[in-house]
C-alpha cells in the first residue's frame, strides 16, 4: 500500500515540473516527449544515419545526448525536491528574524495518503505568492528608516513642524531620574480599554511599591462626550483615594495620557487628536489637565497636585532610566505604538523653555502618525487600506495600523478573507466569525506562532475560538505563513524606527525601554528586532532593549518624584 502510494506521488510530481511521466504519455502526444519519458537521446531515432558521414557533428550529437539525459535526470531530481518541501509545508522556526523550513519527518507514503501533494503544491505556492506584498525588503527598511529620520526632523524644526506627519513634541521632561527619588505619589493611567489608578510610594534601596486599581472604559464612554470621560475618572480616583484613606492628602499626581499632545509646560498639554479608537467630543484642541482639573474639583471631595502629564513612552523611559542610566529612548508597541528619546535642546527647534542645564528634553516623536503623508505608500498593501478605511480615524496613523496591537489581527483577517475568497484556505470551514471585521484578535497571532513548528495546538485553539474545528495542517501551516508575515513585518518597520532615532542620537551605547502587548506576548518579536537593528546598525554601535515594567504607573511618579528633587537619604 506505501509501496503504492508513493510510486502515485513520484508520478505526479514529474509531471508536474519536467512534463513527463514514467510508463505513458498522460495527456502528451508529443514523439518528443515519448523519447524522453522512455529515457532515450533524442537523437538515436531519427539522425543516426547521417552521423557516419560527419564524425565532428556525430561527437556533437553525442554531447546533446548526454547533456539531455542529465537534464531529465535532474529534473527529476527538481521535481522530487519541489515535492518534499511541500509536502511537509510547515513554515518557519523562528531564530532571529531568520525563517527556517523544518525538514520532514514522515515519508512520503503516509503523506500522500493525508492529502493529495499536486494541490498542496500549487495552493501553498500561491498563497506564499499571494503574501508577498507583507513582505519587505532590506532596501525597504532602509527607504523607511532614512524617510523618518526626514520626518523627524521636519517635526522638530518650527518651519516645516506643521506640514509634517510626525510632531515630536517636546515634553517639558528634561531630568532622568537619580535612583535617590522618594515620596508617596498618585499616578492615573489613561490609554487604551482600561484606566488604572496607581498610588506609588519610593524610598530608600530601591524600594518601590504599588498599589493600583483598574477599571474599564466602555465603548460608550470611549466615543462618547469629554465630560462624561473626565468625570468617570474623577469618580474612579475619589474611590481609590477613599477606600485607602488618602482622601484627606494632597499627593503629588502623574498623569499618563498616552495620546498625541502639544506640550506648553509639564503639566499642560492639548490634545491634538485622539488615536486608539477614542473620539470623545470636546477634548481635541484642549489642555486635559484642565479638563481633569476642573472634574475633580466639581466633586470637591478630593484634592490633588496635578504635578505632570506625560506620555505612556516618556514613562516606559523614566521607569528603566531609573535603574539603567544608558537609558535613552522608551518605546511601546501595544495597542499602539510610538517611541520617545533624549534630544539635545539645541536640535529642539520648537524648543521655547530655558537652555540651563540639563541642556536635554525628553521628545514624544508621535511615529505612529509617520505614512499619513504618503511615506509608506510604497509598501501599502491593499489590505492595510482596508483596515484603514474601516477605522475610526482614516487616513490617520498609518505606520501604527501596520504594526500595533489594535490592528495586527485585522490585517491577518483581511488577507484570510482574500485566500477564502481565491478557495485557498479554510474550504467548508464555516466563516461567520472570519468574515467579522474585528473578530481576529491580535492575541491569536502570538498564539499561533507561539506553537511549535510542525505543532498546530495553539493555532487549533484559536481557531476553535473562531468556530472552526478539524482544520487540516495545511491549513494551519498557511495561517501560521500569514500570521508570520503580518507580525515580520512589524517587528522590521519597528526596527527600521529604532534605528532612525539610534542613528539621530548618534550615542555609541544606548538602552531602549520597551513596553506594550504585542512586544511582551509575540513569541519572536523581540528577536526580529534585536537581530534585524544589529543589521542596520553595524558593529560599530551598541543598543540594548530592557522590558519596562509598568512604565505608565511608575514612570507617571518618577516625573512627579524628579520635580521634587532628591530626598536626604
Ligand atoms: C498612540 C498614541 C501615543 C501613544 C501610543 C502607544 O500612538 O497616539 O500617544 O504613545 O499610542 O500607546
Amino acid at each position: 500500500m506505501g509501496q503504492t502510494a508513493s510510486t502515485t506521488a513520484v508520478c505526479s510530481r514529474i509531471q508536474s515540473s519536467a512534463g513527463a511521466c514514467g510508463d505513458n504519455n498522460h495527456g502528451n502526444n508529443s514523439p518528443v516527449a515519448a523519447n524522453r519519458m522512455q529515457g532515450y537521446p533524442l537523437f538515436k531515432s531519427n539522425t543516426s544515419n547521417n552521423n557516419n558521414s560527419n564524425p565532428h557533428k556525430m561527437s556533437l550529437e553525442l554531447k546533446i545526448a548526454s547533456l539531455e539525459e542529465e537534464l531529465i535526470s535532474k529534473n527529476r531530481e527538481l521535481a522530487a525536491l519541489r515535492e518534499s518541501i511541500s509536502q511537509k509545508p510547515g513554515f518557519a522556526k523562528l531564530e532571529g528574524d531568520v525563517c527556517i523550513r523544518s525538514t520532514r519527518k514522515q515519508s512520503a507514503a503516509v503523506l500522500v495518503q493525508s492529502y493529495e501533494p499536486l494541490t498542496v503544491n500549487s495552493r501553498r505556492r500561491k498563497i506564499e505568492d499571494y503574501c508577498r506584498d507583507l513582505v519587505i525588503n532590506n532596501d525597504h527598511i532602509s527607504r523607511m528608516e532614512q524617510r523618518l529620520r526626514e520626518s523627524i526632523e521636519k517635526g522638530l524644526d518650527k518651519k516645516t513642524h506643521d506640514m509634517a506627519s510626525v510632531k515630536c513634541f517636546p515634553t517639558y521632561v528634561r531630568e532622568l531620574p537619580s535612583g535617590h527619588e522618594c515620596g508617596k505619589f498618585l499616578a492615573l493611567d489613561l490609554g487604551g480599554t482600561n484606566f488604572r489608578v496607581v498610588l506609588i510610594e519610593i524610598g530608600e534601596n530601591e524600594k518601590f511599591e504599588m498599589d493600583n486599581e483598574v477599571y474599564a472604559i466602555s465603548q460608550d464612554l470611549m466615543n462618547g462626550s469629554g465630560d462624561d470621560l473626565f468625570d468617570h475618572i474623577a469618580s474612579c480616583l475619589a474611590n481609590f483615594a477613599k477606600a485607602r484613606k488618602i482622601d484627606k492628602e494632597v499627593l503629588p499626581l502623574g498623569f499618563t495620557f498616552s495620546f498625541p499632545c502639544k506640550q506648553k509646560g509639564l503639566a499642560v498639554g492639548e490634545l491634538i487628536s485622539w488615536t486608539k479608537g477614542f473620539s470623545c467630543k470636546g477634548v481635541e484642541g484642549e489642555d486635559v489637565v484642565t479638563l481633569l482639573k476642573n472634574a475633580i474639583n466639581k466633586r470637591g471631595d478630593i484634592h490633588v497636585d496635578v504635578a505632570a502629564i506625560l506620555n505612556d513612552t516618556t514613562g516606559c523611559l523614566m521607569s528603566c532610566a531609573w535603574k539603567n542610566h544608558n537609558c535613552r529612548i522608551g518605546l511601546i508597541i501595544g495597542t499602539g505604538t510610538n517611541a520617545c528619546y533624549l534630544e539635545d535642546l539645541e536640535k529642539v527647534g520648537l524648543w521655547d523653555g530655558d537652555i540651563n542645564n540639563p541642556k536635554h528634553v525628553i521628545v514624544n516623536t508621535e511615529w505612529g502618525a509617520f505614512g499619513d503623508h504618503g511615506e509608506l505608500d510604497f509598501i501599502v498593501t491593499k489590505w492595510d487600506h482596508r483596515v484603514d478605511e474601516g477605522s475610526i480615524n482614516p487616513g490617520k496613523q498609518i505606520f501604527e495600523k501596520m504594526i500595533s496591537g489594535m490592528y495586527m489581527g485585522e490585517v491577518v483577517r483581511q488577507v484570510l478573507v482574500d485566500l477564502v475568497d481565491e478557495d485557498l484556505i479554510f474550504a467548508k470551514q464555516p466563516l461567520e466569525n472570519l468574515r467579522t471585521r474585528g473578530r481576529f484578535y491580535t492575541k491569536y497571532v502570538s498564539e499561533i506562532e507561539s506553537d511549535q513548528v510542525g505543532d498546530y495546538t495553539q493555532c487549533r485553539e484559536a481557531l476553535k475560538d473562531l468556530g472552526m474545528t478539524n482544520v487540516t495542517d495545511e491549513d494551519c501551516s498557511a495561517l501560521r505563513h500569514v500570521c508570520e508575515c503580518v507580525s515580520r513585518r512589524a517587528g522590521f518597520m519597528v526596527s527600521a524606527g529604532i534605528t532612525a532615532l539610534l542613528k539621530k542620537m548618534d550615542y555609541k551605547d544606548v538602552v531602549v525601554a520597551i513596553d506594550g502587548s504585542v512586544f511582551r506576548f509575540h513569541p519572536h518579536f523581540e528577536n526580529i528586532m534585536r537581530s534585524r537593528i544589529r543589521q542596520l546598525m553595524g558593529t560599530e554601535y551598541k543598543f540594548d532593549l530592557m522590558l519596562s515594567t509598568d512604565g505608565s504607573g511608575r514612570g507617571a511618579a518618577l516625573v512627579a518624584a524628579v520635580l521634587m528633587g532628591e530626598c536626604a537619604i
